[in-house]
């Protein structure tokens, strides 16, 4: 336990750390790299480039800091943060690493204004913090490797069938080398997958959520080839495209996650998805049809047009059903597009059309896609009134704000 002295300076120092946020997470992470290099064959270094994960990991030390005497209010954000440690493959011996050059890159940033107190205090607190997620990360451990199928680390799965679903997106079926039982899932969850690139220093760790129902003896994820305009092409899903084929091996670490389709519940549920943010929604969309086949679900999905739209075969088969409602929305339809009536509304999806379509009252809404599409749903369901708790998304990178 913390004494209140060194509560409160924790509390009266985080406003000072969090204005130089910035320039101590990059000191942080070029001290720590620096030291472990070895630590780059688990950061995703294009995340880096963009700053995206600096401020994910200082910034929630600083928030957690800020809930030193509390923590127990911020589990909900542990939990989360701890699924995405549990996939990488994080362990406790790492923690110290963390802490050491967090400490280092303060001191080096706030030079004298960094007293001996001060930094024994957030040594002291950054061991509190640190000690929480341990915890609720030994126990994913555990689950991950007793439950049926489970395992620990990185499994090698070999690619079944690779099956190109539009002029982006390809979907990978991966089955189990030992043939053994693979873990069940929860619509929502993703899998990581590790890859040893031939020329590259490091291995590339990137997370795909699975784009199936569960229950199958497969996983399926859906990958996008992310082409670099002035900035270098995805590393991952470049490989993925050209490099992976039929027959081959990739390392896939068991299934995480909390962005999960609650099926305990029966209210309608609305997937609205952006891109291929669509592979957790298919996954939801199929589980529903198979296992709550009285619930009704409405499936929206925005692309730019029919030629990157992704397995809409597979939604248009289910849309037949009762209980399930789909709508394609295109912001730039191609003429053969208009020629074949291949979506239902041209351009993007509003407050006005979801007020208009969607019965906002007892629906439950899961969306993902690109961040300006996940604010602009977020702030229109608020506008129209959907409490928080019927609200669930996922960002595909770190962590961010939608509503800044
Ligand atoms: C929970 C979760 C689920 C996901 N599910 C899916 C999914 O189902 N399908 C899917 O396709 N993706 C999914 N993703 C995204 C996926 O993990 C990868 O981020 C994505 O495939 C891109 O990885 P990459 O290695 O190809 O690109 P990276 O090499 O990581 O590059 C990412 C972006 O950064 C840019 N970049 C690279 N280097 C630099 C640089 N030096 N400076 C500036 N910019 C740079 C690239 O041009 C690219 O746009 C998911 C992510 C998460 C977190
Ligand atoms: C108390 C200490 C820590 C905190 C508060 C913390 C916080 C975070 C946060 C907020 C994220 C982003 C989650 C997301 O993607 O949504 C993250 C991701 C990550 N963390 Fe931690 N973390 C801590 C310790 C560690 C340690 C010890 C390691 C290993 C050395 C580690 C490695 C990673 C990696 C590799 C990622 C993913 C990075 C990426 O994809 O760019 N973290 N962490």
């Amino acid at each position: 336990m913390l004494d209140q002295k060194t509560i409160e300076i924790i509390k009266s120092t985080v406003p000072v750390l969090e204005q130089h946020g910035e320039k101590i997470t990059t000191r942080f992470y070029q001290l720590m790299f620096g030291n472990h290099p070895e630590l780059l064959n688990v950061f995703n270094h294009a995340n880096q480039k963009q700053g995206r994960q600096q401020k994910a990991l200082a910034g929630t030390v600083y928030a957690a800091a800020m809930y030193i005497d509390n923590l127990g209010a911020i589990l909900p954000v542990v939990k989360q943060i701890a699924q995405k440690h549990r996939s990488l493959g994080i362990k406790p011996e790492q923690y110290p690493i963390v802490g050491k050059h967090l400490l280092l890159a303060i001191k080096d940033v706030l030079g004298d204004a960094a007293t001996d107190e001060i930094i024994d205090a957030w040594a002291q607190a950054y061991q509190v913090i640190a000690d929480v997620f341990i915890s609720v990360e030994a126990e994913l451990y555990d689950e991950t490797q007793n439950q049926q199928g489970g395992w620990e680390g990185f499994r090698n799965f070999i690619v079944d069938r690779k099956v190109v679903e539009s002029e982006v997106i390809t979907s990978f079926y991966l089955k189990p080398e030992d043939h053994k039982k693979i873990a069940d899932f929860i619509p929502g969850q993703y899998i990581s997958i590790k890859l040893e690139i031939a020329g590259e220093k490091f291995t590339h760790i990137r997370q795909y959520s699975l784009s199936d129902a569960p229950g199958k003896d497969y996983y399926r994820i859906s990958v996008k080839r992310e082409a670099g305009t002035e900035n270098p092409d995805g590393m991952v899903s470049n490989y993925l495209h050209d490099g992976v084929n039929q027959g081959d091996i990739l390392k896939v670490s068991a299934p995480a996650g909390d962005f999960m389709l609650d099926t305990e519940k029966n209210s309608p549920v609305v997937l609205l998805s952006g891109g291929v943010g669509l592979t957790p929604m298919m996954s939801m969309l199929k589980t529903v049809v198979e296992v709550q086949p009285e619930r009704k679900v409405t499936f929206v999905q925005a692309a730019a047009n029919g030629n990157v739209h992704a397995l809409r075969d597979e939604v248009e088969e289910v849309s037949t059903l009762e209980n399930v409602t789909s709508y394609f929305f295109y912001d730039s339809p191609t003429e053969e597009d208009r020629l074949n009536n291949r979506f239902d509304v041209e351009g993007y999806v509003t407050r006005d059309w979801l007020n208009e379509k969607i019965d906002t009252k007892d629906a439950d809404f899961y969306f993902c896609g690109p961040v300006p599409f996940m604010k602009a749903i977020n702030r229109s369901l608020k506008e129209l009134g959907v409490n928080e708790e019927k609200i669930h998304f996922e960002f595909f990178g770190p962590m961010g704000n939608l509503e800044e």
